[in-house]
């Protein structure tokens, strides 16, 4: 922390940990408009394009970096997140970002995790089904987050679909006045989705990973997508149609990848 406090001189961004701090100054900030971007950290230019769009539609663009552990199936996958928090406060403070809130895991659950949010119908398909527990995970820490920041607009990709799909029915459901939005998939030059994990691809699997997007646009059949991929290597989670979207994740050797189209305009271009 003795660095980060060093580094929060030379940034013209408000960097918390403290939940109690942080409560401090939301009563502070009063009715302004928020918006709030949560993420797990290890910005790319996916996550830039909803900061700067919170940043734009609102006084106060607040951005909260936190690797929770509740939603990750495997330890090992927790433990090795990317961990970038002062490259990522550099970017954020070179993007105007007022507040990065970055609590910490004991104060975030405060419980133990024995609180936990479920949904019990979309969570249970494709990527529920594939990654159990994750969900709840993710409900959980986002209701702990929405109910902290208070923001006036929360920011998710379309990335995530099924992500997005289940927070605006929790905000819903549980009567959270944060407006939930959605914002389109950033891909890089390629056509893949910018991810974290990309990172973990060398460069011939980043040059397969390509394919991933295309085939999911332009073959026609669910069946013939799967043998497409497949046939370039990839190992195939699931490929669906759902919620007027085409969806898929796919494993490349250890990385795991997921994207999605939409199945209304795009396709009959
Ligand atoms: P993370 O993977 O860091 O993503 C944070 C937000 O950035 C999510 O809303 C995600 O959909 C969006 N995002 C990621 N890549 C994108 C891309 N290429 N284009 C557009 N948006 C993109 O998603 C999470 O974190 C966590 O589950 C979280 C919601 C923070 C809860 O822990």
């Amino acid at each position: 922390m003795s660095n980060q406090s060093k580094q929060e001189n030379s940034l013209t961004m408000n960097i918390v940990t403290d939940i109690e701090a942080w409560q401090v100054i939301r009563n502070n900030l009063g009715n302004k408009t928020i918006g709030f971007v949560p993420t797990m950290g290890n910005l790319h230019e996916g996550h830039l394009q909803l900061c700067q769009r919170a940043k734009r539609e609102n006084e106060v663009a607040i951005i909260s970096i936190f690797i929770n552990p509740t939603q990750f199936n495997e330890q090992q996958d927790f433990a090795t997140y990317p961990r970038t928090i002062e490259q990522d406060a550099k970017l954020l403070s070179d993007h105007q970002i007022d507040y990065l809130f970055a609590p910490e895991v004991n104060q975030m659950y405060p419980d133990q995790y024995e609180i936990q949010v479920t949904e019990t119908m979309i969570s249970r398909e494709l990527e529920g089904a594939h990654r159990p527990g994750h969900f709840n995970g993710m409900l959980t820490v986002v209701l702990k987050l929405l109910n902290l920041i208070k923001a006036t607009r929360a920011y998710f990709g379309e990335k995530d679909y099924q992500q997005w799909l289940l927070v605006k029915k929790m905000v819903t459901a549980l009567f959270i006045s944060t407006d939930i939005i959605a914002c389109e998939t950033v891909r890089a030059s390629d056509q893949l989705a910018f991810s974290s994990r990309n990172q973990r691809l060398n460069p011939t699997q980043r040059e397969t990973a390509a394919y991933f997007p295309k085939i999911l646009k332009q073959t026609e059949t669910i069946e013939k997508i799967i043998a497409t991929l497949q046939s370039h290597g990839f190992k195939v989670d699931y490929i669906a149609e759902k919620w007027g979207r085409r969806l898929g994740a796919v494993w490349l050797d250890d990385v795991r990848l997921i994207d999605n189209i939409s199945t209304t305009p795009q396709l009959t271009d």
